[in-house]
């Protein structure tokens, strides 16, 4: 393949993040398979993961127009980055990567024709008005919990939030939120939400982010038309023009299953190490006996939380495979191996998954999950029910979507009990299996129906691509 000289200068420019990097990594790929000239750009530390953990290198070094550059996040090599920092890991970011892309931005040759960005970067779309290049936002979450944060003025207005934690009003419906009335409670809203203070920076990071959606040429949603119709049709209220193109992960599947690219889809986008020994331990399981745990790249667990998902999993009586990331279990780490011992014969325990093909394995029958979206999506491809417990940022709506709205699973948020622990696992492994996985194999063959010939999200995608060589002949001949 050569680089096309005409083709369109794209940026892609998430936030760096591993669920972002991940669904904006396939968003690339796809992109490039279409001949668009790319530019991906990410910070030095994730960068410097992405090459010790996988083969992103020699993947993209297929796309001649693709190349990577790299910034520095503002943070010292040595820092934790975790979810406790989050504050001041954006505070970093927003110091060090606005003046890098602006100057990268008129440095470049060819010159960049249009900017996607993460939509929860707020910096972006102030330095594209200023150089005047089209900007298309990318929200790597769900369409129902943007839906929630355009809805925040009006939550402020009616005194919904601050929720200040009290129970009652955890409990109560809100019927502030278009489209939720019937089932949105005060713990369903986004994490952002429950804090107490809404002047705190990452509320107003959020806020301002998702409001300047509505002002940029194109939304782009990870997501697909018939699993979130209701909540789309109210986010094109605030932002005309919208494309959903996922779920991304089936989407770059299928296009390169049709380039006969088979190899690519295996690879991954993780920043930690990868073990592929669960997959041995999969494979000799029955089929559907095996739930798999896992809580993401941020959540933290504290020892107490870990022990009464261990003692529910294993008084459960079900397999289970257990991805414990380094680092996300305080108190004493060596637990979880001490812990894996006692039940070698019916549980396996990784610091990292191959997740999409975890998911996928005949042996796997239910998910514990914290919700993330790229999670929620790849459950859902799967046709996997979930037991959902949700952490942070959009999972706790994610989470009331998955039990009451595509009723594909059991919310247990904010809760962590070892006696409801096995009791959900036992209902979504065995009491209520049979009315999960039909609403689950419904919802996955939609996604599949989706991407493929006159689905919604395929059109989407070339609608896009075709806006996008639209914007780059304006931005050439202005
Ligand atoms: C958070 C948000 O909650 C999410 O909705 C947002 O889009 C990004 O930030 P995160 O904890 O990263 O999410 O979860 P998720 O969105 O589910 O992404 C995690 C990714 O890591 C998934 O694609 C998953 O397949 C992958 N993963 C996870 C692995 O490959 N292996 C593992 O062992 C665990």
């Amino acid at each position: 393949m050569e680089e096309n000289p005409h083709s369109p200068h794209l940026l892609i420019f998430p936030l760096p993040f591993q669920g972002h990097l991940n669904s904006m990594l396939k968003l690339a790929e796809l992109l490039s398979l279409q001949g668009l000239s790319i530019t991906f750009l990410n910070s030095h530390h994730s960068h410097k993961r992405l090459l010790r953990y996988t083969d992103i290198h020699a993947r993209f070094a297929q796309y001649p127009g693709f190349r990577f550059k790299t910034f520095s996040d503002g943070l010292p090599d040595d820092h934790p980055r975790t979810i406790h920092q989050i504050t001041e890991m954006f505070d970093a970011l927003y110091l060090s990567a606005r003046p890098f892309l602006k100057k990268m931005l008129i440095d470049t040759l060819p010159p960049v024709s249009c900017i996607i960005g993460d939509g929860i970067l707020g910096f972006v779309p102030d330095v594209a008005k200023e150089l005047k290049i089209p900007l298309i936002h990318f929200r790597t979450v769900s369409a129902c919990s943007i839906w929630a944060y355009f809805c925040i003025p009006l939550l402020i207005q009616a005194g919904n939030i601050p929720l200040r934690g009290r129970h009652e009003d955890m409990d109560r419906l809100i019927t502030t939120v278009p489209g939720m009335e019937a089932f949105l409670r005060g713990r369903d809203l986004p994490g952002i939400c429950k804090d107490n203070d809404i002047n705190d920076r990452i509320f107003q990071f959020v806020l301002d982010a998702t409001l300047k959606s509505s002002e940029v040429d194109v939304l782009l949603l990870n997501t697909f038309e018939d699993l979130e119709g209701p909540m789309l049709s109210h986010i094109r209220t605030k932002c005309p023009k919208i494309y959903t193109i996922g779920p991304l992960h089936l989407h770059l599947e299928t296009r390169l299953a049709a380039s006969n690219n088979m190899e690519s889809f295996k690879s991954s986008n993780s920043l930690w190490e990868v073990d592929r020994s669960c997959m041995v331990w999969l494979d000799k399981q029955p089929p559907q006996s095996v739930i798999y745990v896992s809580f993401g790249s941020l959540a933290m667990l504290t020892r107490e939380q870990y022990l009464e998902f261990w003692h529910g999993l294993v008084n459960s009586k079900q397999r289970f495979l257990w991805v414990t990331r380094p680092g996300s279990v305080g108190g004493d780490d060596d637990s979880a191996m001490e812990l894996a011992e006692g039940t070698k014969e019916r549980g396996y325990i990784v610091g990292w998954a191959p997740q999409e093909e975890v998911l996928a394995h005949k042996a796997v029958g239910g998910f514990l999950t914290h919700s993330g979206w790229n999670s929620t999506l790849e459950s859902i491809v799967a046709g996997v029910p979930m037991i959902c417990w949700p952490c942070l940022a959009d999972q706790p709506l994610n989470s009331r979507f998955v039990s009451e709205v595509w009723k594909i699973g059991i919310d247990m948020k904010d809760v962590c009990d070892r006696k409801v622990v096995e009791r959900m696992i036992n209902d979504v492994m065995v009491e209520r299996r049979e009315e999960f996985v039909k609403s689950a194999k419904n919802l996955a063959t939609l996604a599949r129906r989706s991407i493929s010939d006159g689905g919604s999200s395929r059109g989407n995608l070339d609608l896009l691509i075709n806006d996008i060589r639209n914007m780059s002949f304006q931005t050439h001949c202005s």
